[in-house]
């Protein structure tokens, strides 16, 4: 029989995404409702082992939900990477009364979730990113606050591009995952998606749709270029030189990171974040709650840390098919 949950900690980690707030919001107001303590984690990991912690009540989450960025602030954390690190974090647990933990972040935040749980802390991590790049969900945290920043950053720039009949490189996140900038090719209708899973480097190839576009009468060449790739301003050189076409660099950066969540990303943060609650009252550990065929579901972390996957194929092929 798996000993009763009396009180949850929830932490968030790695990088920050919109939603986070409403997460921890759920997580609080369900805890409550289910009769438990609640406790904060400031800091991810790295708050663990600080032992920056405090107790949240009802009134610890108001106006939060349409807050973007978290409350609890977030942290990278080496030590908690090593073995040592792991037991200290379960040992302050202990010593907090901590019996569970929400993880609210990335794969690595997962990894860390499962080192808790090895150590007898019940774990739920919920998918908090605005990368899309995790393998069991096809919803995380974030995501759809973030593209729509971007898309509509892209509109802005498109308007001036086209007045000015030049090329706009647009740079958007994703340093291992194209998902953001996938999603912004097919929205913003770009001629180019540079994707770090799918580029060949052929800038020649580039080059000549660029030529070719000007023959036909386009009055702008719109590249959207994930962050794995990178040098969006030397490519903008390179092209502009082999072209004559004006070509202009814009990196969107962390401005895709914050802002208030959108419909979508409060709602279905508070929907994960009530069932990581729901899932550690059933003596679940070690899971993950994950979006996935339409319907809300949950993975061994294990599991879920094994799959794989990349850009969705077919939108890759039409991203490339109705320019
Ligand atoms: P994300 O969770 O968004 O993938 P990171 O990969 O930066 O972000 O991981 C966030 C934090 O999770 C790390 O700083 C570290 O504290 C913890 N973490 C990452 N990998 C591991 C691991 N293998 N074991 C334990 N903790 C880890
Ligand atoms: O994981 C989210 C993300 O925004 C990535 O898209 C990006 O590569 C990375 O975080 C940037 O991290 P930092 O804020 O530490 O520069």
């Amino acid at each position: 029989m798996a000993k009763e949950i009396n009180t949850i900690g929830v932490l968030t980690s790695g990088g920050d995404a919109p939603g986070m707030n409403a997460v921890i919001r759920a997580v609080v107001r369900q805890s409550l409702f289910k009769g438990k303590k609640v406790k904060g984690i400031k800091r991810g990991y790295a708050g663990l082992l600080n032992e920056e912690i405090i107790d949240m009540n009802a009134k610890s989450v108001s106006d939060t939900i349409s807050r973007g960025g978290t409350i609890l602030q977030t942290a990278r954390c080496k030590e908690f990477e090593t073995p040592e690190g792991q037991q200290l974090g379960a040992d302050i647990c202990r010593k907090h009364g901590i019996d569970a933990v929400v993880v609210i972040g990335g794969d690595g935040s997962f990894r860390g979730a499962q080192k808790l749980a090895a150590r007898g802390i019940n774990t739920i991590g919920v998918p908090g990113t605005i990368d899309l790049d995790i393998a069991c969900t096809d919803y995380t945290v974030g995501f759809d606050t973030a593209v729509n920043t971007a898309m509509e950053a892209i509109d802005k720039i498109r308007d001036t591009s086209t007045s000015h009949e030049r090329c706009s490189i647009i740079e958007v996140m994703g340093r291992g995952a194209g998902h953001i900038a996938l999603w912004c090719g097919l929205a913003n209708g770009a001629e180019e998606v540079l994707l770090p899973e799918k580029y060949d480097y052929d800038e020649q190839r580039l080059i000549n749709q660029v030529l070719n576009a000007r023959k036909i009468g386009k009055q702008h060449y719109i590249i959207i270029n994930a962050e794995g790739i990178g040098d969006s301003q030397g490519l903008a050189k390179r092209i502009e030189e082999a072209t004559g076409v004006e070509t202009r660099a814009s990196i969107l950066g962390h401005m895709q990171r914050g802002g208030s969540p959108t419909c979508k990303d409060r709602v279905y943060a508070t929907t994960m974040g009530a069932m990581a609650v729901d899932l550690l009252c059933e003596g679940k550990s070690n899971r993950v709650v994950a979006h996935s065929g339409g319907t809300f579901v949950d993975f061994d972390i294990d599991e879920a840390l094994a799959m794989q996957k990349g850009v969705d194929e077919n939108m890759y092929q039409i991203s490339k098919s109705l320019v």
